[in-house]
């Protein structure tokens, strides 16, 4: 597989040295600097607020997130709420849930605590939740890495029992990089009665995916879709979102607030759109540079274009790492489940400790940003990422 020879966004976009080679948006998102510039714009107002105009600089800038987002996740803007980040974002289906003393929640083994405490949380009320392994050996101790025989969604559904309301998935796991097929399991749990509830945030911005047979969807904003800490969005969908405990209040009017202090006298409290979820004033500032970083991955093609600029780029490192004893196994096996469609856009290899501490440590000396998480070395690529990173992450893995 050719090399992708030009990033899909210009690495001009961001305040990217030359000898800083960013592989960790798994952790922390490049803010462009265009949305540092509508952050800047809009922080005036902060020290001038004299000079704030209600609709365009508050509510204009939250709707043009929630559009700019729906465009990205190829859903309905008025489907989208606003939320401080991932973990808000599941607490509010996880709180707002009519639960019935008995039910059950299924989440897979070695969730991020995002998607694992808040249902962990309702044993309180009674509601139970089981960790699925989503392998053999799974969850074992380590777990056993996994290939591309695996079905996760077969075993998720393969556990559901006559008391499973909610299964709970990270579309993409952060440490071993596996994704999930959401329509494969959006269609089963459509069918089993069950609602999908998906933590996003690694796969959103890089990937593309049906929200068919998803009940709600949840990403911070500060990883793949380049924003900044303490912004997010929820994706729910209308007939779940009415079943849920609203948590919006003066925000979340049938009509906007209107600043003379009434509002529309009406029968309905909350909007019926995903308003009725947000929790009141948002950070504007924080509002505004996602905005910004998602208008920026949407000229540029869009999730659908970016996962295939990802892809791309992660044959073309396999291809070369599989030339190498050291690496052909490895390489061999991140390979197969990439072209399965089985990873996000990090490729997490499974390294012996001491061999990732010795990578790590070479890295920084060579101005290369990457991480670990429980065994794997995570390696992130992105649209700003082409065919002379892979060569430079080469010679580091080969070093
Ligand atoms: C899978 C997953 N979920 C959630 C988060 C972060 O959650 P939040 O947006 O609530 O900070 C991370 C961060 O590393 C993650 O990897």
């Amino acid at each position: 597989m050719p090399p992708v020879a030009t990033p899909l966004l210009s690495p001009d976009l961001f305040d990217l040295p030359p000898e800083v080679l960013w592989l960790s948006h798994c952790k922390d998102g490049l803010l462009p600097r265009a949305s540092a510039e509508a952050l800047r714009a809009l922080l005036g107002t902060e020290l001038r607020p004299w000079e704030l105009q209600w609709n365009e600089d508050f509510l204009d800038v939250q709707r043009a997130l929630r559009e700019v987002g729906a465009t990205l996740l190829g859903v309905d803007a008025r489907d989208i709420s606003l939320v401080t980040c991932t973990s808000s974002g599941l607490e509010a289906v996880a709180l707002g849930y009519p639960w019935q003393h008995g039910d059950e929640v299924l989440i897979p083994v070695g969730e991020f605590p995002s998607n694992r405490l808040p249902w962990l949380a309702l044993a309180s009320k009674g509601v139970s939740c089981t960790e699925v392994a989503l392998w053999d050996g799974h969850a074992a101790q380590p777990a056993a890495v996994p290939d591309a025989s695996i079905e996760p969604e077969q075993r998720l559904l393969a556990a559901i029992t006559p008391s499973t309301r909610v299964i709970a998935v990270s579309w993409v796991r952060y440490q071993d990089g596996i994704r999930l097929d959401l329509e494969k399991l959006g269609r089963g749990c459509r069918e089993r009665g069950v609602h999908l509830v998906v933590d996003g945030i690694q796969g959103a911005g890089t990937m593309a995916t049906s929200f068919d047979g998803v009940s709600a969807f949840a990403t911070g904003g500060h990883k793949g879709l380049l924003g900044l800490q303490g912004q997010g969005l929820l994706w729910t969908d209308h007939a779940f979102r009415q079943q849920l405990i609203p948590l919006g209040t003066w925000l979340s009017a049938p009509d906007h607030f209107s600043q003379g202090g009434t509002q529309t006298v009406s029968d309905a409290l909350w909007a019926d759109d995903g308003r009725r979820l947000e929790a009141g004033s948002p950070s504007i500032l924080s509002c505004a540079a996602l905005a910004s970083s998602i208008r920026l991955l949407v000229e540029s093609g869009g999730a659908a274009a970016l996962q295939s600029h990802i892809t791309g780029l992660q044959r073309a490192l396999l291809a070369a790492l599989a030339k190498h004893p050291a690496w052909a196994a490895e390489a061999r096996r991140l390979d197969a489940l990439v072209q399965a469609g089985r990873v996000g856009s990090t490729l997490s290899f499974a390294l012996p400790a001491e061999r990732c501490a010795e990578l790590l440590r070479n890295a920084e000396a060579r101005g290369i940003s990457t991480s670990t998480r429980e065994g794997y070395l995570r390696i992130a690529l992105h649209g700003w990422h082409a065919a002379g990173d892979i060569d430079r992450c080469v010679a580091w893995l080969l070093s």
